[in-house]
């Protein structure tokens, strides 16, 4: 018997070629793991009548650990995010997307070393929306009249932003957990508590309450306007340190991160529940790169490297790390987005299957 089982998403796009990528990769290093291959996305619709089919959630809740390539949501229309859909369905409540410099990017900074803790179930992520000129939108409408809370427009669409002292005191606590067993030093919650008192007010507040429970702890906290966040991010990102946020933040900010070292190629992540983990990268599914041979596998690459860590396999995770540090550097054999991002031209570049041998290569 395999030493792990891993259920495996391909996910589309460019998923299904990242995912070939990192999986060689990760059976490269010779750690024993069977993956357990589960489809989800507009592809099995036809076939299960859903894009998110029951038995991909059951092999996750089986094999407790998953990695997942990227998986399209239709704009606007059409079914809601099967990302979202996993993550609250397995209440995997944490969002871990460290961003850290790695030499040979051509990033703007060099030293980058940012945890980002995003609350993964709740905020306007929750889903709870209503069409602009349903009877729901319109009886809403009315009630907040009616209450004296204000005036909605009648031809607007609306969408809540829930946000609970049960949720924000997990995530935080997650996010002072987190910076112990790392050594961090600081915890920054960030939030718009001027503007949105009930809201991002409530998660500012419970986030001093669990600070105060952890006040003997040596890690320092400070909370933090998301715009400002933003703005210093760009300015100091020698600033900061773990920064927990509610969901929309957590994601906007990710992708700053991203930025900041190199690109969405570039960031791995993390999603974590209190049974389940589900591995995947920051970025999408880059459709107009899908079925080129071209798109940037190391964000999946490092997800795997999160992922070998969690499963207790550090020092292949370490291996992989210095394998993917060294094709960097040396800058040779990298993928276009960095080729661009380091040299200003994407000639010389490689396609995400030659990254994945010069990454094997140094394993
Ligand atoms: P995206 O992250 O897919 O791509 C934006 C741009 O970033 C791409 O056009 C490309 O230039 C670059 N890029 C992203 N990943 C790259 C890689 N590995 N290598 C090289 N370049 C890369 O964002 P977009 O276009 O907003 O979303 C596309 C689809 O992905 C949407 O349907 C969206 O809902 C979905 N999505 C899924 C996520 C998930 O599965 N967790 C997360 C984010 C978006």
């Amino acid at each position: 018997m395999a030493r792990h089982t891993v259920t495996l998403i391909p996910g589309d796009g460019i998923g299904p070629e990242i995912a070939s990528a990192m999986r060689r990769v990760v059976d490269a290093t010779g750690v024993d793991i069977a993956w357990e291959i589960a489809d989800a996305g507009e592809h099995v619709m036809e076939e299960f009548g859903t894009p998110l089919p029951g038995h991909v959630i059951d092999s996750i809740r089986t094999n407790k650990v998953a990695i997942k390539g990227p998986i399209t949501t239709p704009v606007g229309t059409g079914f809601r995010s099967v990302n979202v859909a996993l993550r609250k369905e397995l209440d995997l409540y944490t969002n871990l997307r460290p961003a850290f410099s790695i030499e040979g990017t051509g990033a703007r900074y060099d030293d980058i070393d940012i945890v980002i803790v995003r609350e993964n179930t709740e905020d306007l992520y929750a889903g709870i929306e209503f069409e602009q000129g349903s009877a729901e939108a319109a009886e809403l409408i009315d009630w907040v009249a009616e209450k004296g809370a204000g005036v909605i427009r009648p031809d607007s669409g609306i969408s809540l932003k829930p946000i609970s002292v049960t949720g924000t005191r997990r995530i935080v606590k997650f996010a002072f957990d987190y910076a112990i067993a790392n050594g961090r030093k600081k915890v920054t919650a960030v939030h718009k508590a001027n503007i949105l008192k009930h809201s991002d007010g409530l998660f500012r507040k419970v986030a001093y309450e669990v600070a105060e429970e952890y006040k003997d702890s040596g890690i320092e906290f400070e909370d933090y306007i998301v715009d400002a966040t933003c703005m210093q991010l760009v300015l100091h990102p020698e600033w900061w340190d773990v920064l927990v946020l509610p969901n929309l933040y957590g994601d906007i900010v990710s992708d700053l991160a991203a930025g900041l070292i190199g690109g969405l190629g570039m960031a791995p992540g993390a999603n974590i529940g209190a049974e389940h983990a589900v591995f995947e990268p920051v970025h999408g599914s880059a459709p107009k790169y899908a079925g080129k041979d071209m798109a940037n596998p190391t964000a999946l690459i490092l997800s795997a490297v999160l992922m070998l860590n969690h499963l207790g396999e550090r020092e292949a995770g370490d291996r992989v790390l210095a394998a993917v540090k060294g094709v960097l550097a040396d800058g040779e054999r990298v993928t276009y987005d960095i080729r661009r991002t380091r040299f200003g031209t994407t000639e010389g570049a490689v396609g995400t299957q030659a990254y994945a041998d010069a990454v094997i290569e140094r394993l």
